[in-house]
């Protein structure tokens, strides 16, 4: 066939339309508003706070949906469309400079927010999002509002988790430290509190924790680990003073595995947030380590009895009698 002007221009038209047909037309006669089983409506201030997250630019560097290729980052459920009925407009965001929000609610309490939004540093020393402090009250409330609903029936759940944990969690520390300590570790199952940490608190396992704890925890337990970071203020109750935990040492108790699950879970219901997604199991026992060392001045690393094994090498005999397990010859 010969290429004339005329049918150049016959054939952009073709493709133009079929793109607008594809792109445009289609999507809108199939396009359904039917609720997802987890969707709800917004409240006022879910509204409000929906509001604020278009005109702020939050989509910038969030996005709000779970893809199927996003399971192991830890999501309990994939994004359905009907999970975005009725709002105007969905902004779904394409960019994860900060992670993507669509299951945040419940993920944390409120006070951790009202810390989080009015200097993100103050949560997570390293973070780059920008201060949020100037939209001022009742904008940083609304915020807070929107993103505990984001994850519709689900979030209501966790905030309610949250909400019914917070009252024991605030009355335990107004009971004095010795009630708060003894409430907190009733919560950690006895496996774990009866392991001392199988690291070795080495020179350089302790530089290792030094860096984990500045990048992660610093802003509430403070330089010192007595609590009184500068998230302090806004929290209740307030980050942990690690001193408190002289009595229990003096128990003769272990505070490895007891670190360490605390660490991995978070404490529902206070703004200890858990790691689990974001320090691998090392990291987790390096730090704990280093807290124990720096502020107790005590470590039960590497004692018995021996929880888990630190690493596989200590079990196998050496690299040329076999990969037999010890004590079990070929
Ligand atoms: C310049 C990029 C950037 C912008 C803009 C931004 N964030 Fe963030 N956000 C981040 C990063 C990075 C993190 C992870 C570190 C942290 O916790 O601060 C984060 C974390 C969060 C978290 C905590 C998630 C969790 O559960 O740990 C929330 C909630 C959040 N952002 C909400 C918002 C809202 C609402 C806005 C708009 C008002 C916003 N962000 C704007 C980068 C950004
Ligand atoms: C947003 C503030 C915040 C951050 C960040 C934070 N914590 Fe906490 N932490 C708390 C609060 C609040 C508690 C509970 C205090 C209470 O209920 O008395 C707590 C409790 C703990 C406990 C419980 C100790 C026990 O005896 O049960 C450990 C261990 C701990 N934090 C370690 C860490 C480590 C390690 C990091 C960093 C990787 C960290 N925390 C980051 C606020 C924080």
């Amino acid at each position: 066939m010969k290429m004339t002007p005329a049918l150049a221009m016959v054939g952009s038209l073709l493709v133009f339309w079929a793109s607008v047909l594809v792109a445009i037309i289609l999507p809108a006669i199939t396009m359904t508003e039917t609720p997802s089983t987890a969707w709800r409506p917004w409240t006022s201030a879910e509204t409000a706070g929906h509001d604020l997250y278009v005109k702020n630019g939050c989509s910038y560097c969030h996005s709000l949906y779970v893809r199927v290729s996003d399971w192991d980052l830890g999501a309990d459920r994939i994004a359905e469309r009907g999970d975005y009925a009725g709002q105007n407009p969905a902004i779904l965001g394409t960019e994860r400079t900060g992670p993507d929000l669509s299951q945040d609610g419940g993920e944390h309490p409120d006070d951790w927010h009202w810390a989080h939004f009015t200097n993100p540093r103050y949560t997570r020393p390293l973070s780059l999002m920008p201060s949020w402090e100037f939209l001022g009250w009742p904008a940083v409330s609304n915020l807070t509002a929107y993103v505990q609903s984001l994850g519709s029936r689900d979030a209501d759940y966790r905030v309610a988790r949250q909400q019914r944990w917070k009252a024991p969690a605030v009355r335990a520390y107004a009971g004095g430290p010795d009630v708060n300590v003894d409430w907190l570790h009733a919560q950690v199952p006895a496996g774990w509190l009866a392991m001392p940490n199988p690291y070795p608190a080495t020179e350089a396992a302790l530089q290792r924790g030094q860096k984990i704890y500045e990048g992660f925890c610093l802003n509430c337990h403070g330089p010192v680990g007595d609590g009184q970071g500068v998230a302090e203020k806004y929290l209740s109750p307030p980050p942990l003073n690690f001193t408190t935990l002289k009595r229990h040492l003096a128990q003769g108790r272990y505070v490895g595995g007891l670190f360490y699950y605390q660490i991995m879970n978070g404490i529902t219901g206070t703004a200890m947030p858990y790691f689990k997604h974001e320090l691998e199991s090392e990291k987790i026992w390096d730090v704990s380590n280093f807290m124990a060392v720096r502020f107790l001045g005590y470590t039960d690393a590497g004692t018995a009895p021996r929880g888990i094994e630190a690493a596989y090498e200590p079990a196998w005999s050496n690299a040329f009698q076999s990969l037999a397990p010890k004590g079990v010859r070929p």
